[in-house]
């Protein structure tokens, strides 16, 4: 017998148009590798993985299921030894959780709800949305700013593209938010704050994604541009007491494998929750030396017996 038999399987979760990872992902193989791990890609709705024959499941690529949530949270209460597991990914996928953040006192970007089964008019539509500066629609379940359009409360047109986009979410049931649109997004970027274990890793700032209404041909995400940034004591503080709000409604055995926590700049300077993101960030291995192999080490210490 050879050693090779008992080394630990983990499968790095990703979707079937990114067969083999997305490209800051990949080398978690090699790393994992060095530390006696067998890692491989498998995809999330392949009906032929068997997923009980790994010791674990890393949740990375599977950016397909926004239309699909339900599937994709069936899938995951199907599959044991999930990272982050199924309570956090039914819970983190609809951005609902903002509400949980709020009534926590954590700062967010003020949202307005609507809901499907209202059967909200045009006109009625048009009453809920601002009177002033440009604003977003977005669906509560979405990845990769899709189904996002950005537009302007005082033009008539803008306004009516608006209204058409919230009915078509909210015809194929899916529950709208509407925000103001943060102008800081656009000088300033979107923070990114990533931990690793339940600890601080590093942080990135991202470019302003949104220029215009809401274009159905987008893929899988919207092209990003990162760059590495110094977090903040403020906003690694408001970024562990959103995880801590988290941690109280999805208690896991220990510290989340992962978190991002998405800042933008609010009201008087405050960091400001745009979205959590548990289930399947982009961790941007890249951009900071020894990320990859805390990720690694943390993957390998779950599924490596101790001792
Ligand atoms: N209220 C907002 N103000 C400014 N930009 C926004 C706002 N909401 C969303 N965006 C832009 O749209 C992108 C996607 O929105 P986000 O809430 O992060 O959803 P997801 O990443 O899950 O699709 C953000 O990265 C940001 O660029
Ligand atoms: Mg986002």
């Amino acid at each position: 017998m050879t050693t090779e038999t008992t080394r630990p399987r983990v499968a790095l979760a990703t979707c079937s148009v990114l067969p083999h990872l997305d490209p800051d992902d990949a080398p978690l193989i090699g790393a994992l590798a060095e530390r006696g791990v067998d890692a491989e890609p498998a995809v999330w709705d392949d009906e032929s993985v068997d997923w009980s024959g790994f010791d674990a499941v890393v949740l990375r690529s599977t950016w397909d299921y926004s239309a699909r949530r339900d599937d994709f949270v069936a899938w995951a209460a199907r599959v044991p030894h999930l990272l982050n597991p199924e309570p956090v990914v039914r819970w983190n996928t609809d951005k609902g959780y903002l509400r949980e953040l709020d009534a926590h006192g954590v700062p967010v970007i003020p949202t307005l709800w609507l809901d499907p089964e209202r059967n909200l008019s045009s006109r009625a539509i048009h009453t809920r949305l601002p009177a002033q500066g440009d604003f977003v629609i977005k669906p509560v379940v979405s990845a990769g700013a899709n189904d996002t359009g950005r537009y302007q409360s005082g033009e008539a047109y803008s306004r009516g593209l608006a209204i058409q986009h919230a009915k078509a979410l909210l015809v194929s049931g899916r529950q709208v938010m509407v925000q103001p649109y943060i102008r800081s997004v656009d000088t300033a970027g979107e923070t990114c704050i990533v931990f690793i274990d339940g600890e601080f890793s590093h942080a990135l700032r991202k470019n302003a994604l949104l220029t215009g209404p809401h274009r159905p041909t987008q893929g899988l995400y919207k092209q990003e541009e990162m760059r590495r940034h110094e977090a903040t004591e403020a906003e690694i503080d408001v970024a562990r007491r959103a995880l801590e709000v988290a941690a109280k409604a999805v208690p896991g055995d220990g510290p989340y494998l992962y978190a991002r926590v998405d800042l933008v700049v609010g009201d008087n300077d405050v960091p400001t929750v745009i979205e959590l993101e548990l289930t399947e960030p982009s961790l941007f291995f890249g951009f900071a030396p020894g990320a990859l192999d805390r990720f690694a080490d943390a993957v390998a210490a779950r599924v490596t017996p101790a001792g």
